[in-house]
């Protein structure tokens, strides 16, 4: 397993004056909020060991360095997934750099589809809680005894309520829900969704549960927001595709990207 001494070296030697105290993954779509950093250092994913390729479209694969709303961050601007390469460990070197660098504080962010009615696409949720429905995990391997991680709470419950404040604030409806992880990259078939809803979830995707379960190792707070972009597969007319994802983004991510900024503005410093 590669450390992260050798990426959050470089980083502080690119940008030694930043002390980011939340770091924050973009998904699918979300990439434009790098546009709201302000005195950004940029440093590329292939200039930091460890890290991966941006594979997906989309994803620029770089580190964006800066304050939002007064408050220090630390922003990957694309991810990797399990299923490029089967390997769920994939955004554990990135998660403890952000820890390494100061954060205490990870925000994941993501594309999904949505299981429940009152959550069309276009709107935006807040996870609270996860299925992992892959049955692999980053931490296979891992032999400290601290892999044995608590998973309750881990979507910080004081995270969550600011969250909720920030869409109040904006006049933003922000549903709630739990977040089931599949593997991908064939979206899920009609029978899957029927039993995943069964299982109690209210939204899908093939990303965000292995950051989670390896933030919470690290000892980052976390808090998760989808952008609903598409009703799951079996619930609507609509075939689900990559594109079609991606078009439905557009109105979801702007308002994702205000919460986030609200949050960052009422961050405590
Ligand atoms: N399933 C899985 N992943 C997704 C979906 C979906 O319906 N929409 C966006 N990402």
């Amino acid at each position: 397993m590669m450390s992260a001494k050798p990426a959050a070296a470089i980083i502080r030697s690119k940008a030694a004056e930043r002390q980011p105290k939340v770091g924050i993954i973009l998904g699918s779509g979300l990439g434009p909020f790098a546009d709201q950093v302000e005195n950004q250092t940029v440093i590329s994913y292939n200039d930091l060991p460890g890290f991966p390729d941006a594979g997906v479209e989309g994803h620029a694969g770089q580190l964006v360095l800066g304050s939002v709303g007064g408050t220090e961050v630390a922003v990957l601007q694309g991810r990797a997934h399990y299923y490029e390469k089967g390997q769920a460990d994939v955004m554990r070197t990135p998660v403890e750099t952000l820890k390494e660098l100061g954060c205490e504080t990870l925000l994941l962010t993501n594309a999904a589809g949505s299981l429940v009615p009152e959550a069309q696409p276009g709107s935006v949720m807040l996870l609270t809680d996860h299925i992992n429905f892959t049955g692999v995990s980053p931490l296979f391997g891992e032999t400290e005894s601290s892999r044995f991680v608590d998973m309750v709470d881990a979507y910080d419950p004081t995270l969550g309520d600011q969250f909720r404040k920030a869409a109040s604030e904006k006049d933003i409806t922000l549903h709630e829900g739990v977040y089931i992880w599949f593997c991908g990259p064939s979206f899920e078939t009609p029978a899957e969704i029927k039993a995943a809803k069964n299982l109690g979830a209210d939204a899908v995707g093939m990303s965000t549960v292995p950051e989670v379960i390896l933030a919470r190792f690290y000892g980052l707070k976390v808090a998760a927001l989808s952008i609903i972009t598409n009703m799951a597969a079996g619930m609507s007319d609509v075939a689900l595709s990559h594109d079609q994802t991606m078009e439905n983004a557009n109105q979801a991510s702007n308002d994702l990207q205000a919460l986030l900024g609200e949050f960052l503005s009422n961050y405590e410093k």
